[in-house]
This record gives C-alpha cells, structure tokens and sequence, in this order.
C-alpha cells in the first residue's frame, strides 16, 4: 500500500486527531473503533507485537527479519531501534507498506538517560530532589525523543530489600514512600503533560509487581510475602506512577503468590484495571510469557499465549507467542475477538495519544537530534544530578581535599569511563567522556596528581601493589576509586557476597597502613558490606555508576566544589548475613534494650544495627536540629496538626540537608513497623543560617491495612520522629483520636 492509500484510510477511519486529543481525546476512542472495524484478526494480532530490532541486545532474538515482520503487518511495535534516520525507514515500511499504515510505536530502555546518562536510578534517587529527577527524566525524554523513540520502559519502581539483588541498581530503593514520589516524578519527566509533544515520550511502569523481592536475591527467583505485607510495601510505587498518568505498565518475571506475574488475573485485572482504573496497555517483559511454561503454569507455549492474554495483557514483547498462537486461540474460541479488540484498542488509544496517527513521523526530526543530544545543558543538568546523587558515607576531615595538594589516584575504576554510565547506558557513547582520573587532573593540575591503577576491578593480581604503594608514599592524598564492574548490577547480576571484589580492599589496607588519608570513590550498583573498608579508609564516597558528567562530579564533591547532600535510600548492612535489613522492621515481642541479653531478637555474633542507615549522609558542614514543635498533641479523625523543627547550619559551608520525618503506631489491629517515613524536605542553608521545616501530618499518613483488609485509620497513639536519617531523630508524641 502507498502512502496515498493510507493518508486515504487513516483519513476515513482517524480524522481530525489533533481535535480528538485537544477534546482530552474524546473523539479519539470512537475513531480507533472505526479503525478497529477494518482490520483484520491478523492485522490485530500484530499491533499486539512487540520485537526487538539488532541494534542492541537486551535478551535472546527470536526473529531473523522483523522489517518483513513489520511489512507483512505481522509487528505493529518495535524495540531496541533509534536514530531518526533508521526509525524514519522503519516507520516507512509499516505506514508506507501496511494495508493500514498504522505507525509503530519505537520503544527502548531509556532508564537513567538515553545519550546524556545520567546516575543509575538508585544513585538518583539518594539526592531525595524530586525536580533534579523530573529533570533527568524530562531529558532523557527529550533526548530519545529526537532520536526517533517514543516508548521508553522505566520507571523501574521496584522496592527492594535485597542488596544480593543486581537489579536494586534500577529501582528507587527499599522506601515505599519515596519511591512513590520518585515514581510520580520520573513518569511526570518522561511524559510532561502533554504525550503528543514531540519531546516527551511514553512512559511504562515496570516491573508488575513484586520484583524487588525474589528469594535469596537471585534474579528471576520465586516471590512469595503476605497480601497485606505486598500491598503495603511493595505496592504504592507503582500505583503512584499510574496515578501520575503513565501509559504502559511491564508485568515482571517472577511468580506472586504461585501464579507468574504475566498471567496473574488478580493483579492485572483485580488491582490494576478495577482498583486502580487503568487505562494505559499491559506489555510483557522479555518472553515472560513462554518462560510460564518452566515455571509450571503453562503446557505449552499455546497455552501460555491463551492464559497471559485472557489475564490481561495486552502485547507480546519478543515472545513471538501471539504472533504464532493468537489466531488459532482465537478461531478455536479459547480466546474471544473481544478481547482482542479491547487489548488492540488500548494499543491504538495509545498511539492516538503519542501523535501518531497525526504524523508518523513526529520524532523523526534530525535537526532537533543534532540539537538536543548531547546539548550543552543536557550535560550540565548530569552534572547537577550527579553530584547530588553521591552520598558521603564517612569523612574524618580528609575531605574536601585542598586545591594543589598532591594527590595519588589509585585504581583501575579511576581511569575507566565506561563503567561511569553503570548498566542500561542505553545509546549512550562514552569515548568522549573524562574519567575520574582525568577530571582530577584537569581541577587540580596534572603536575600534582600521580596515577596508578594498582589492581583491576576483580581477580587476585597483586602485581601493581607496589607501585601504588610507591605514589601513595609521595602524595599528601590518596583518592582510590574502587567497586564493582559496571556488568555486576543490573539484569541477571546477583550476588552472593557483597563485598569489594578481588584484591581492591587487600590494597586499600596496605595503602592505609602507610599513613596517608585515604579517601575511597566507590562506584557500584548496590549497597555493599564495607565493614572492612569503613575502618581503613579516612573518608568513603558513595559514587554509584554517576553517568556521563560523573567524572566531573566526583572532582566537585572530592576538592569542595559542591558539598554531598545525598541520602542513602537502601540500608547498608554490616554483613551479607543481615539482609534482608531495612529501616521500617517491626519491634517483635523481644526487642533488644540491653546488648548483653540473651534470648532476644538478635545475632548471637553481630549487632541489629546496620553499617550506614536509611536516610544517612554526611555533608561537609554540620546541621543542628532543634526539638520538635507540635501544634497539639491530639488530631480529630478528619484533623490535621503541624510539626516543626528549626535546622541550622552550624559549619562552616553552605550546604544542603535532607530533613526526614518518620511515624509510628504505637498499637494497632495489626503490628506496625518501627518507623516509616511519610515526608522530607530538602533545604539549603548557609552558614549559620537557621530554617524552621514544618510538616503537615494529616490521617492519611497514619493508614494501613487494618486486620479485616480494608485501608484506614485506627485511634491510638503515635510517635512522630524528625531527623536527618532514619537513625538520628528528635521524637515527639500525639494521639489520634
Ligand atoms: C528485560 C528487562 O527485565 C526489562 O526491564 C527490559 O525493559 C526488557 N528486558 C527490554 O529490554
């Protein structure tokens, strides 16, 4: 077919879309159901195709020739491809070779910056600055945008508790709270308000649900954890980001409750679509639907076909399964032509609201590539955020290190720029990027830096001990970039140990033991057990994978360019036999007051407490919290009361602080946590300068899920603590009545 023909039937079946969209797409549904009344079964089953392109791999291929999959109407979506020039020809074959000529929508996994990278979504998420993030998703949107993309898949909102876990990295940490508001923030970034603006792209929530928390932190692994546990804690993220307006939610690999995820009815229909009213469509993640037949819910790869679609969801990504089985399914009444045209019009609302139908083309503009990417202010705002990101977890006064001082840098992650961009660097390039190494030498002159790698990112080769050992003796510092290979967080990364791979921490002892401050740049995708390393080293910066400005980022914070905000969002344990350890435990009936009690809720050969706690980061000046103020100490039901505490800045730097508030309920129809947080502000004070923080506590952030399951209050007792970690609070206490 001709583009002739298909302006000619778009014309009869979609008019006037831009008028649709601005009537809040009114005339939009009725136009996809005329457009649904031409097509033909096979013709539907293919918009319900998702394959992946060869220009970049992020799992098995199954397809030899998807351009012939896209011409013979057989794939209506595509993934892994980008660059206007070959989106353009891609949107080509299927407008301009299609009997229907419905455009494809282009997805990609743009999670934490699509050229312009910026730090993995854990780091990001340690700045708590929610217009720093909305900003980093706003431009990753902007930049894949230009390059042909209109899907991206992230938000990743899983929470997690399991640093064994590589996929921790993506997520947001172990908060339900922040990891709503983060959620909220980066769909709010990716798709603006407006999905048809050719800078913003759509967003897709994933991974539906209950990811985060596979057993024994391996990837893939079985979930299982009560419904009331589920929907507390693991939960709210997602839902934040449906409410927020994302378009596309991923289902997740794993097994909830003994039925996988991608066919699980109570998720997708119960919570998703009914309780949540969803609008958007449901994609699988990567094959998710043939792999139920290993996880023994499936005969077959028919039936798994037939139970993920009669479940709710609505395309296949890679799995080829409804491509091969849909009709049949269909023809033999397993599955209805109902629910295929509800799955298709979902898929076509969709585009609708992308622009799609208006101009295939919409993001196909190579000036706007050539002037977005890479843009001067795209790198400067991955500056930004990298240096908020970075969390200093223990300094006695080595840093900030003085300009012109003599500095030894040690290690082989010092000169690497790839493992900056961390996993999921998506198209971003990094042989134009300056290490860590490099940015040194360019702040603090090349004449006063000396350079030795020391020992690689893992293996036991102690070759280079010696000449590290050697440059240490010689410099008044020592900065050593250790941590894990950018390859060990992401998919498929678990770990058994948590610990500083190869002889890295072996070197870092012996370059201490010389004497000279050592101050430790970590790069690494997951809290890791730095028991070891918090005794040797002087000062610790967690760095995460910092993106492509991290270089940059890292020299500002080390020399005192900018002072380190940023707050730890997952527990960091003391030892990999403490995990699962996160901030909002309950008490249990025999909590530990005294450390010599026996038979007491604890290790035998460790305290409960963890390494670094929720919440905590050093800054290089000091914060004062005054007590708390509370308006009353009583709240009506339908009330609401003030808590205020004054923080000055007591140092001598200006710097920022993130002042956390946390809650517990004291007795309920069910056990509460400890502690959960239920608000933060992030201020900036100069030195001396004071700032009275007030929270609004309202009933909402006293709600549960009380012993009957429905979700509400229950009068009683609270306290109220504020602080600046989840360990260091002031607390306070009122009734709800
Ligand atoms: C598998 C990953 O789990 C998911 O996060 C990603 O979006 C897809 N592959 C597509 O690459």
């Amino acid at each position: 077919m001709n583009k002739l023909i298909f302006c000619a039937m778009l014309a009869v079946a979609l008019p006037l879309y831009s008028e649709a969209r601005n009537a809040e797409y009114a005339g939009l549904a009725a136009k996809v159901d005329s457009l649904l009344e031409v097509m033909t079964l096979e013709e539907k089953i293919g918009q319900m195709v998702l394959l992946t392109s060869d220009w970049d791999v992020t799992g098995p291929t199954m397809r030899d020739n998807y351009v012939e999959d896209i011409r013979a109407g057989r794939c209506g979506n595509i993934f892994n491809a980008h660059t206007t020039a070959y989106v353009r020809e891609l949107q080509r074959v299927a407008v301009e070779e299609t009997r229907l000529g419905i455009p494809i929508m282009f997805g990609y996994d743009v999670i934490h910056g699509h050229r312009t990278i910026f730090p993995i979504s854990l780091g990001e998420s340690c700045s708590w600055d929610l217009e720093a993030i909305e900003k980093s998703a706003r431009v990753a949107a902007e930049e894949s945008a230009a390059s042909g993309l209109n899907w991206t898949f992230a938000p990743c909102v899983d929470i997690s508790v399991e640093p064994r876990w590589g996929r921790v990295s993506e997520g947001a940490g172990e908060d339900p709270y922040l990891g709503s508001r983060i959620a909220e923030a980066r769909v709010r970034g990716f798709q603006g308000d407006d999905l048809s603006d050719s800078l913003t792209i759509l967003a897709c929530v994933k991974h539906f649900t209950g990811y985060g928390a596979p057993m024994a932190g391996r990837d893939y692994n079985t979930v299982d954890m009560s419904e009331r546990w589920f929907r507390e804690f693991y939960l709210p993220p997602y839902k934040a980001a449906v409410d927020a307006g994302a378009m596309s939610v991923m289902t997740s690999f794993n097994e909830l409750d003994g039925v996988p995820a991608t066919a699980n009815r109570h998720l997708l229909q119960d919570i998703l679509r009914n309780e949540w009213g969803f609008k958007g469509f449901v994609v699988t993640d990567y094959t998710s639907i043939n792999e139920m037949v290993h996880h023994g819910y499936a005969v077959d790869d028919k039936d798994a076909a037939c139970k993920a679609v009669n479940a709710g969801v609505d395309m296949d990504l890679q799995g080829v399964l409804y491509l091969e089985y849909m009709k049949e399914l269909v023809e033999s009444g397993k599955v209805s032509e109902k629910t295929i045209d509800e799955a298709v019009r979902r898929i076509l609302m969709v585009k609708g609201k992308l622009g799609l139908f208006d101009d295939p083309y919409r993001y196909c503009d190579p000036e706007t590539e050539k002037r977005i990417v890479y843009s001067e202010a795209n790198l400067e705002a991955a500056r930004d955020v990298a240096r908020k990101s970075l969390v200093l977890l223990k300094n006695d006064g080595t840093l900030p290190i003085m300009k012109g001082e003599k500095v030894a840098v040690i290690g082989e992650l010092a000169d690497s720029e790839r493992d900056l961009l961390g996993s999921w660097k998506a198209a971003g390039d990094w042989d134009f990027m300056s290490s860590i190494l490099d940015e040194i030498r360019k702040y603090n002159g090349a004449e006063n830096v000396l350079y030795a790698e020391g020992c690689k990112k893992y293996g036991d080769d102690r070759s280079g001990f010696a000449e590290a050992l050697k440059i240490a003796k010689k410099a008044d510092k020592v900065v050593m970039v250790i941590g894990e290979d950018w390859n060990w967080s992401g998919e498929a990364a678990s770990r058994t140990s948590i610990g500083i791979p190869g002889v890295q921490s072996e070197l870092l002892a012996e370059i201490a033991a010389t004497g000279k401050p050592v101050a430790v740049v970590l790069l690494n995708g997951r809290p890791l057990d730095l028991s070891e390393e918090s005794e040797t080293a002087s000062a610790i910066l967690e760095a995460w994978y910092p993106g492509t400005m991290g270089g940059a980022a890292v020299t500002d914070v080390l020399f005192g360019e900018y002072n380190p905000s940023g707050k730890l969002t997952m527990t960091f344990p003391r030892t990999i036999g403490q995990v699962p350890i996160f901030y909002y435990n309950k008490n249990t009936g025999r909590p530990v007051y005294l450390p010599d009690e026996k038979y007491k809720s604890k290790y035998i050969d460790c305290s409960n407490d963890p390494l670094y706690p929720f919440g905590f980061g050093l800054s290089y000046t000091d914060f004062e919290y005054s007590d708390i103020s509370l308006s009353s100490d009583k709240m009506d039901d339908d009330g609401c009361i003030e808590a205020s505490v004054t923080v000055t800045n007591i140092g001598k730097m200006p710097g920022e602080e993130v002042v956390q508030l946390y809650i517990r309920d004291l007795v309920g129809s069910v056990t509460r946590p400890v502690k959960m947080l239920r608000g933060f502000e992030k201020v900036a004070l100069r030195p001396g300068e004071s700032r009275k923080i007030v929270f609004k506590v309202t009933p909402d952030m006293l709600a549960f899920y009380r012993q009957d399951m429905t979700y509400g209050t229950e009068p009683g007792d609270f306290h109220l603590f504020i602080g600046s970690s989840s360990a260091d609070v002031k607390q306070a206490s009122f009734t709800l009545l």
